[in-house]
């Protein structure tokens, strides 16, 4: 198994392009199964989760082929006609639910192993199923298996969220697009991935209003043909290269950055100090002489703080001048990073959702183990304002969210390097 070794201490300086959004392409993938016609996306990251979202596509029935070094997708689902989401593939990342809406609203039926994923909390799907039941589906749970059946074709309904959760307004969104008449989501995720996802369905016939607000109203159409759509840029991929010269210190340019993808982190950031100056290609980031101010922080849906990013500040929180409050209210157990950073020197009390950091001088290299996806770039990061060496285990959960990410901390100076044991 591969380590990632980093030496702290230098400044960093240069410029790190952002990446497409992992989290966007996990739920345009799945939307090429709502037409007969090719949908290509561009500007596609090289991850592991892609991969697996692909194999999942293809044991559908899909055709996904991988282009431009793998930038580009040009899927096709002429001739999908399978509707189970086996569990050996399923398992392995929890997006794979994703695909539950479309398959419904083409096949009118789907079985859908219950997915697995980062190990931060229970994670039920309780929401996609009442959604989907609103709309005209029979779903029941058979062996770790979700059975849904629209016998009658899924119609359009009034949906209210118990809470606007992502993964239940993209199921939704897109089954609303092939139903009969119009759907309303209430309380729905406004998070850029949704408008993006929404965008990508209109280029392909959908009529959709509201994305990126509360309420989004589906007028469902007959039919949906193919388009071409560019992935949004990866805002918590941005926020977490944000946090590299926060933390060690210099200057760095995040090209295709934009400050109304992470607004709450953005002031969260500036309120410890750091300067954020929005450029011609992107955002600078940088940090004046001296320690950073300690910040309180709460995550919350959009466009409140990313839980995706928490792990990631708390390891600017470790050295910064006084005590930080961090509150998780998205994920109950979502603190596995601290006792990692703990091991660095760091001072963390954790009690249920709250963890309270008090900020020391210098954290101290040492072996750290990777316990998901956030967790793991949260101790690279700590690493990269550690005095000495930290090493990185099980960096596999990296490689499912972060496009070469040795090769992109190296340009900007970083002393990170990856090692096969
Ligand atoms: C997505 C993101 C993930 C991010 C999360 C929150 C993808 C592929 N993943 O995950 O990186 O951390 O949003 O921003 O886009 N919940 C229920 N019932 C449900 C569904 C969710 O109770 O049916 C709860 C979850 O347990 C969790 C909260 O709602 O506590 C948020 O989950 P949700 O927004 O659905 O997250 P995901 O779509 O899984």
């Amino acid at each position: 198994m591969d380590s990632i070794i980093v030496r702290g201490g230098g400044a960093l300086r240069g410029e790190i392009p952002i990446a497409g959004a992992k989290n966007a392409c996990l739920a345009l993938m799945p939307a090429t199964l709502l037409s007969d016609e090719p949908l290509t996306l561009t500007n596609v990251p090289r991850l592991a989760d892609i991969a697996t979202m692909t194999q999942l596509l293809q044991s559908l029935g899909a055709e996904v082929q991988s282009l431009a070094d793998g930038q580009v997708l040009a899927m096709s689902s002429h001739d999908a006609r399978n509707h189970v989401a086996e569990y050996d593939i399923v398992r392995k990342m929890r997006a794979s639910n994703l695909v539950l809406g479309p398959l419904l609203a083409r096949h009118g039926k789907a079985v859908v192993s219950l997915p697995g994923g980062c190990a931060i909390g229970a994670r039920p799907m309780d929401l996609h199923i009442h959604g989907l039941q609103a709309m005209g589906a029979e779903i029941e749970l058979r062996d770790g298996y979700l059975h849904a059946v629209a016998r009658n074709g899924l119609k359009g309904a009034e949906i209210e969220l118990r809470f606007p959760s992502v993964g239940a307004t993209e199921n939704v969104l897109m089954a609303a697009t092939l139903a009969r008449g119009t759907t309303v989501i209430r309380n729905a995720a406004r998070e850029p991935e949704i408008s993006d996802l929404a965008t990508c369905l209109r280029a392909m016939g959908a009529r959709i209003e509201g994305d990126g607000t509360g309420t989004i109203i589906i007028e469902g159409v007959e039919r949906l043909h193919g388009a071409t759509h560019p992935v949004i840029v990866d805002r918590i991929e941005l926020g977490t290269y944000m946090l590299a010269p926060a933390i060690a210190g210099g200057e760095v340019e995040l090209t295709g950055g934009r400050r109304e993808l992470l607004p709450a982190f953005c002031e969260k950031l500036e309120e410890a100090g750091i300067e954020i100056e929005e450029t011609a290609d992107g955002l600078k980031v940088s940090r004046p002489n001296g320690r950073v101010r300690s910040v309180d922080v709460e995550t919350a849906p959009f466009p409140g703080f990313p839980t995706d990013l928490q792990a990631q500040m708390m390891a600017l929180m470790c050295t910064a001048e006084g005590v930080s409050v961090l509150h998780e209210t998205i994920f109950e157990n979502r603190f596995m990073h601290a006792p990692e950073l703990m091991r660095m020197g760091a001072q963390i009390e954790v009690r249920g959702g709250t963890a309270t950091v008090t900020g020391v001088e210098r954290l101290k290299g040492a072996p750290v183990m990777a316990t998901d996806l956030r967790a793991s770039v949260s101790l690279i990061l700590a690493g990269l304002a550690a005095e000495g060496e930290t090493v990185v285990n099980r960096v596999y959960h990296l490689d499912r969210g972060y496009e070469h990410v040795v090769r992109k901390f190296r340009g900007i100076g970083a002393d990170i390097e990856r090692v096969s044991n």
